[in-house]
């Protein structure tokens, strides 16, 4: 059985003020009852936060990136071993602003999915395709390499991983994908997975879902949920998707 997920990626924000309330409000109205998955990926110094916060609730706790490695000399990296003694659950690997700002090639995404895994992580594991790409009509092409060096790096614990996709172009823009764009290659990245064995993986869409699109999206037959940037943090909009 697909897990129901929505994600939420603070990104870098927050504080410890701002984030007290926002936590409370999602720890108070989010009950196990709730048929879907509901996680907050916050900055690495807030997880203590979060778990002092969450840790007797349903909503459950992550990072935004792990290192591949599992301990030594690699300063500012967290490793995912350390995030799992903070009671962590998912880590976000793989995200468009790492693999841009930051250099990170498919290899070394693969290589942190691995090391999430390893670490005692759930990995979601992002992919998605520029502008230019898109407009270049490489999307299937990118995706697929993406996802495919993520299934290479996991073997058989693909089927341990969560996927995002994550139209480049609709990040943090206002501009979603269309339910049948994010469909489409959902369908493909489904059909990867389902080849490697993997094909129960939840696959969320990201790039700027708000309350009030997330429902279109959630009815396509393979989005199983939402990577949610902006709107993650604001509890009403979030609470929204999480419902819709
Ligand atoms: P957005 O970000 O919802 O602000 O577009 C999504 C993401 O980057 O994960």
């Amino acid at each position: 059985m697909r897990d129901k997920l929505v994600v939420g990626n603070w990104k870098m924000n927050g504080g410890l003020a701002a984030n007290a309330k926002l936590l409370a409000r999602l720890a108070s109205e989010w009950t196990h009852r709730e048929r879907r998955k509901l996680v907050v990926c916050v900055p690495a110094p807030y997880l203590g936060q979060a778990q002092a916060a969450l840790s007797s609730g349903a909503v459950m706790w992550g990072v935004q990136d792990v290192s591949e490695h599992a301990s030594g000399a690699y300063t500012g990296e967290v490793a995912a071993g350390m995030a799992a003694e903070f009671g962590c659950r998912y880590a976000i690997v793989g995200h468009s602003e790492r693999r841009r700002l930051h250099g990170e090639t498919d290899r070394v995404v693969g290589a942190k999915a691995a090391a999430a895994l390893a670490g005692g992580l759930v990995p979601v594991a992002c992919v998605g395709e520029t502008l230019d790409e898109r407009e270049r009509g490489a999307t299937e092409e990118v995706v697929a390499r993406q996802v495919d060096a993520v299934i290479e790096a996991l073997g058989a614990a693909m089927c341990r991983c969560v996927v995002a996709y994550e139209p480049v172009w609709a990040i943090g823009t206002g501009r979603t994908a269309s339910p049948e764009q994010a469909q489409a290659v959902h369908a493909l990245l489904r059909s990867r997975l389902a080849a490697a064995g993997a094909g129960d993986v939840s696959v969320l869409y990201g790039g700027s879902v708000k309350g009030s699109n997330a429902a279109a999206l959630f009815a396509m037959p393979d989005i199983d949920g939402a990577l949610v940037g902006g709107a993650s943090l604001d509890a009403d909009e979030f609470l929204t998707i999480a419902r819709a």
